[in-house]
């Protein structure tokens, strides 16, 4: 059986005002009646091929993860819960440490993302297993269709079998010309942060590139505090490990890595453009959630969040009620919701 591990530590800040840290993007319901958490649980509920998933996520959060995960109904095999964010390579040593048959193919998962077609995804899967099952790292490819800096690029190399390509290259988050240059080459993919491997062949590759960070993790799993399916890293050992993602400490610098290219209407809803984009639209091309008035409005995105929001004659807008804040700019600019985030602190 396939374990899936569901990483959960993100602090989101992007979808402000409704993701916070207290309540990042992954425990929202953001393009269904599900939260993000639970859609990805769901998309690989235990049964022939999955068994019940490893959750890494922040011990702040142990209880909106518990309650999320019981309403969607998956029961997890556990709940590892970091005193701390120390990014995605220590939070994946920790699972892959965690789990049972070290052997035993892990499917990463970041906990926030969007996979409209979930059969595309489990296919890519299955074309993947034999190659997993022979040591390979393999990380899912999506065709770009903008040099994004936020993501890591991956040269499609030589195929291995059917579907499944060698990786000529790893770049993680290259500047804006690098990435023009690889969305026009034809021959990249957007690396979908989605990941599968062995766990032993995983910490197999982080001693070679990364042995501190395998150490201290080794050292905090040991001395973990367990209750029930809650387990407690412990503290001052986890402290320790290097702060890194699994690209730069291992993809991009690992051999034997895999990719499958895959459509799968897959989205990281990075940005409220992000979700207007990928959400269905209403004649006028509105997406509206929660109790909105729109008369003579077009192209908007509006959440009520739990108060009424009317609109009159506006195209184009983003507007967002949450808590105390209401977030409003034109579509196209929400990428600068970081700059309202930083001017705020100041
Ligand atoms: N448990 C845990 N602990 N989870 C974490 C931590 C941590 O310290 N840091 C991040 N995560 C979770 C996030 O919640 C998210 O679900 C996932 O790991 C990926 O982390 P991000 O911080 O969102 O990574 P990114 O978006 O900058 O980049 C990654 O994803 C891109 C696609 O969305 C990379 O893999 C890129 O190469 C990729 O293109
Ligand atoms: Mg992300």
């Amino acid at each position: 059986l396939i374990v899936p591990v569901i990483l959960s530590g993100g602090s989101g800040t992007r979808l402000w005002p409704m993701s916070r840290p207290e309540l990042p993007k992954q425990f929202l319901a953001l393009t269904a009646d599900e939260t993000m958490l639970q859609l990805t649980a769901r998309r690989t509920d235990a049964g022939e091929h999955f068994a019940a998933p490893i959750v890494v996520a922040n011990a702040m959060h142990v209880d909106q993860i518990e309650a999320q995960l019981a309403e969607a109904g998956t029961a997890p095999a556990s709940i590892i819960l970091e005193p701390m964010g120390r990014n995605t390579a220590p939070a994946i040593a920790l699972a892959a440490l965690a789990a049972e048959d070290p052997t035993a193919p892990l499917l990463v998962m970041p906990s926030d993302h969007v996979i409209a077609d979930v059969a595309a995804f489990h296919e890519a899967i299955h074309r993947a297993l034999p190659l997993v099952e022979d040591g390979w790292l393999v990380t899912f490819g999506i065709e770009p269709d903008a040099p994004e800096t936020g993501y890591g690029y991956i040269q499609v190399g030589e195929p291995l079998v059917e579907g499944v390509h060698r990786v000529a290259r790893f770049v993680e988050k290259p500047p804006r010309d690098v990435a023009e240059a690889m969305v026009a080459s034809g021959d990249h993919a957007w690396n979908g942060g989605i990941f599968l491997f062995r766990a032993d062949k995983f910490l197999d590759a982080l001693s070679v590139h990364n042995p501190d960070m395998l150490h201290a993790v080794q050292q905090s799993i040991e001395k973990a505090k367990r209750e029930g399916v809650r387990v407690w890293p412990e503290h001052d050992a986890f402290a320790e490990s290097p702060s890194d993602s699994i690209d730069y400490a291992v993809m991009e610098k690992a051999d034997r890595v895999a990719v499958v290219p895959v459509a799968m209407g897959w989205s990281d809803v990075g940005s409220w453009d992000a979700l207007h984009a990928i959400s269905d639209r209403d004649e006028g091309g509105n997406v509206c959630r929660g109790d909105v008035v729109a008369i003579d409005t077009r192209g908007c995105l509006v959440r009520g969040d739990g108060r009424r929001v009317a609109l009159v004659g506006v195209e184009d807008l983003i507007v967002v009620a949450s808590g105390d804040d209401v977030l409003i700019l034109p579509r196209g600019r929400s990428q600068e919701v970081k700059k309202l985030l930083d001017a705020m602190k100041n």
